[in-house]
């Protein structure tokens, strides 16, 4: 099954789905509009959007074979066509007659910005039902989901790649973060893979528990440098898996910004790990697609090391597969653009 290659897809059985498209419109403007307000912008750009876009993109170009599933109307055909070129499936995506999801931003000078967003397709209650049936027969190995679909396709799909036979590994990247009353009620053993940044995993934790999260005990494992916020994340993750609310199933990643990701496997020997983010290259220039370049070459990186349970990778092997996601997402921030930000594999170098 494996047809290696660097750029070639990793196996040819293995693919991940995922959902959710936007067409980014950008308006710069000289300032934020006012009500009432004409105003001619300066500059108009164009880009392919949504979580579940850019992490699709991620995965391909980390050299993971992928499939979008969601759907698009006739003014994101560009962008279908852009997305195929980067190695992205679409065939499971429904056409629809209205438009496209949409964000329309204004970006100003002084890096203020406004956005309205349009749920187009996305949204569209007669396909989502045709995209929810899609889901449930398409082939897939794993699926990675974000939080910008109807809430009830987000559960649908978890639950069902958790419930066919055989399974779907899931990884849900949770953003926008769900209410309170939602992550309360997710059915959390359908996850298998949380990926969340601090300020996501701490308001999963207040709406577990309904206490805001402080940090009380600050031990950190040996060989870690001595960093607050590492520390915190470190505990809150701890705090998380001990919760009777909250699986022990559940693997959980955070991200931390420049300090990079720390990760605690769901076996319950595992030990937590660290890595730091990369050495950068240049300046920081747009962190925009970041997560999404890190959440795609994290799955990439298990589609790479075949149908298992991800959780069975020793510790060295997925410290392995966070390096590469990490060193990618650390090229994605010196480059602007979200999809467009994205490194290929051949480029890591690794
Ligand atoms: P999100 O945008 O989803 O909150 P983060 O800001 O945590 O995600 O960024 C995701 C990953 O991108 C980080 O774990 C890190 O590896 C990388 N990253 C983000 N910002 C920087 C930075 N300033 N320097 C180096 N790497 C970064
Ligand atoms: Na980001």
């Amino acid at each position: 099954r494996y047809t290696s290659g660097k750029n070639k897809w990793f196996f040819t059985q293995l693919r991940t789905l995922i959902c959710k498209l936007d067409i980014d419109e950008f308006f710069h403007v000289p300032n934020i509009v006012n009500p009432g307000q004409t105003l001619s912008s300066t500059k108009f750009e164009r880009r392919a959007g949504g979580k579940g876009a850019n992490q699709a993109v991620a995965i391909a170009k980390a050299g993971g074979r992928v499939a979008l599933c969601g759907a698009a109307g006739p003014d994101g055909q560009w962008m279908l066509d852009d997305m195929k070129k980067a190695g992205v499936q679409v065939e499971e995506l429904v056409p629809t007659e209205g438009p496209t999801g949409r964000a329309i931003i204004q970006l100003s000078p002084d890096g203020e910005n406004s956005i309205v967003l349009l749920g187009g397709a996305n949204t569209e209650p007669s396909t989502q039902s045709t995209c929810d049936t899609r889901l449930s027969s398409a082939s897939y190995t794993h699926l990675l989901v974000q939080n910008e679909i109807p809430w009830a396709s987000t559960l649908h799909a978890l639950q069902t790649s958790h419930t066919r036979s055989p399974r779907a590994w899931t990884f849900f990247n949770p953003s926008p973060m769900p209410s309170r009353d939602q992550l309360r009620v997710l059915p959390w053993d359908a996850v298998d893979w949380l990926i969340v940044n601090e300020g996501e995993a701490e308001e999963l934790y207040t709406a577990l528990t309904d206490k805001e999260y402080t940090a009380t005990r600050v031990v950190l494992p040996p060989n870690w440098p001595s960093n607050t916020t590492l520390a915190g994340a470190h505990l809150l993750l701890h705090c998380l898996r001990d919760l009777d609310s909250f699986p022990s199933t559940v693997s959980l990643v955070c991200t931390l910004g420049s300090l990079g990701v720390v990760v605690l496997p769901a076996r319950t020997d595992a030990e937590a790990i660290y890595v730091p983010a990369a050495k950068l290259a240049g300046p920081v220039v747009d962190t925009t697609g970041a997560g999404d370049c890190f959440a795609g070459y994290l799955v990439a990186g298990f589609l790479e090391r075949g149908h298992q349970d991800p959780v069975g990778l020793s510790a060295a092997e997925l410290e392995g597969v966070v390096k590469v996601a990490v060193k990618a997402a650390g090229m994605c921030v010196t480059r602007h653009g979200a999809s467009g930000s994205i490194p290929s594999r051949r480029e890591l170098n690794i």
